[in-house]
């Protein structure tokens, strides 16, 4: 801890024991600490306001209460304001020292104080919180660079198609989004629509495969009332529901030619006419198309109409396979490892090398969709803290691993929160590898990136990393 982190940091010390009192402020304001002495509960409670301590030390026993209503007022507090907690305690007194712990203190101490272990433990506690805050601080950033109207990926491919988005919603023709099963076209055509200036009004999807073809026309255009049998009343087509927003057409391949046609009319004419109707109704609704097949082939073999393909791609978007995100992969799977973790009340951490190097060497035709599939079903059958190869489907296993240096050992790789394990302090040498292990993680292996986040060099990156 460097001096200006001391100086950031006042620490508030309510003890009655006057010599003690004066001891612990030499000692600490030696070391170069900022800190207030008070000697009672009452002005313990107050300072806690005024100087918004990042540590505070505590006797337990106090002239007018106990240290344990301190430690429960300062656990009310929000998490960001909360100051750490160092409990002392009578020697002996092991029972209430277990309670300041579950209560929510970092540490105890036992009287008579010993200083070398006292210092220890006000160095090791604030590290620890600096430490969580810079976490929390950098997991708010890295969600930020990872996360675009609910997709993940922080690959280049990922971070271009987001700026591809971006452009197109700001544009005005129709978008077609082309991608293989389950890359996330409907998500793509979600974040079109929110980031474009419709994203107030609706943003309505039909899958164009799973409309009988005799009700294409009337659930596209409408109907007036007794148009055709079963019409009873008159209702409005999906374009005219769509006003205003936007219309994603899913399976676009699979529409029939002969509604093609009048799709293409309405788009270029800007109306509808409802089925059993004279009027044209004029509709204000930004087309956004998304199919998983080759269309310009099915143009060529004469089941998608030409004109309505080049209408339609004024905007193409293309999005890559999982298989060519090699950077997103782990990033996802430890998401929906998350996401799947609460939905079934589990407490997963990740996976093991093994696992995670079959995750990496499977193709995943299926994409994000198959990824989540696996990783929902792993969490269900994973009966400890790791998933491992047994908890995959055999698919996985059969084919052939990607080589990865740390096979061998099953030690878990992705960490997930894991920085501050139980109720044990870890040592700095601990902290630091895990964090920087953590950091390495998130930024998938950039040294340089790493050393700029840990705000170090990277030749100090280097050597910490070869440390045993
Ligand atoms: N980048 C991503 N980040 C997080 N989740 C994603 C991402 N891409 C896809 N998903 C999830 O994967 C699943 C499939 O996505 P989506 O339905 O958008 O794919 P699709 O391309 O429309 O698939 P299909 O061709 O089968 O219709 C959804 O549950 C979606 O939330
Ligand atoms: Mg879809």
């Amino acid at each position: 801890m460097n001096q200006r982190d001391k100086k950031l940091a006042p620490i508030l010390l309510v003890e009655d024991d006057q010599s003690l009192s004066a001891l612990i402020v030499d000692e600490l304001e030696a070391e170069g600490f900022t800190l207030q002495a008070t000697d009672s509960l009452a002005q313990a409670r107050q300072q806690l306001e005024q100087l918004q301590p990042s540590l505070v030390i505590t006797d337990l026993r106090l002239p007018d209460g106990h240290g344990m209503q301190l430690v429960e007022q300062i656990m009310k507090l929000d998490e960001s304001k909360r100051p750490s907690i160092i409990v002392i305690t009578a020697f002996g007194s092991v029972r209430q020292a277990v309670e300041a712990l579950q209560a929510g203190a970092d540490d105890f101490l036992t009287k008579p104080l010993d200083l070398d272990h006292f210092l220890l433990s006000v160095t090791k506690v604030l590290e620890h919180r600096r430490v969580r805050h810079e976490l929390s601080a950098f997991r708010q950033l890295s969600k930020k660079e990872h996360s675009f109207h609910g997709m993940t990926g922080s690959s280049r491919v990922m971070r271009h198609l987001f700026d591809q988005i971006r452009v197109v919603a700001r544009a005005q023709g129709p978008v077609l989004i082309n991608g293989e099963s389950g890359t996330g076209k409907e998500l793509v055509a979600r974040a079109v629509h929110a980031e474009s200036d419709r994203k107030e009004g609706p943003f309505l999807a039909v899958n164009c495969a799973g409309i009988p073809s005799e009700l294409l026309e009337s659930e596209f255009f409408g109907h007036a009332a007794g148009s055709f049998t079963g019409a009873q009343k008159a209702r409005k087509g999906l374009l005219q529901e769509a006003e205003g927003g936007s219309l994603l057409l899913d399976e676009i391949g699979e529409m029939p030619l002969a509604l093609q046609a009048k799709l293409l009319r309405a788009l270029q004419d800007g109306s509808v006419r409802p089925v059993g109707q004279d009027k044209e109704v004029h509709v204000d609704v930004r087309i956004i198309a998304a199919t998983h097949r080759d269309l310009k082939q099915k143009v060529v073999e004469g089941s998608f109409r030409e004109d309505f393909y080049y209408r339609l791609e004024t905007f193409a978007i293309q999005i890559p396979p999982l298989r060519d995100r090699e950077d997103d992969l782990e990033l996802l799977a430890q998401q929906f490892v998350r996401q799947h973790g609460v939905a079934q009340g589990r407490d997963i951490q990740g996976f093991n090398a093994e696992a995670l190097a079959l995750i990496r060497g499977y193709a995943f035709p299926g994409n994000v969709r198959e990824l989540q599939n696996v990783v929902e079903r792993a969490v269900a059958f994973c009966e400890s803290d790791w998933i491992e190869p047994r908890h995959l489907p055999t698919r996985l296993l059969d084919s052939t691993p990607v080589q990865t240096s740390n096979l061998e050992s099953s030690e878990p790789t992705i960490q997930e929160n894991r920085l501050l394990e139980g109720n044990r302090l870890p040592t700095l040498d601990e902290l630091q590898k895990r964090y920087v292990q953590m950091v390495l993680d998130e930024v998938q292996g950039n040294k340089r990136r790493a050393a700029a986040l840990l705000g170090i060099g990277r030749r100090t990156l280097y050597r910490w990393l070869d440390q045993p």
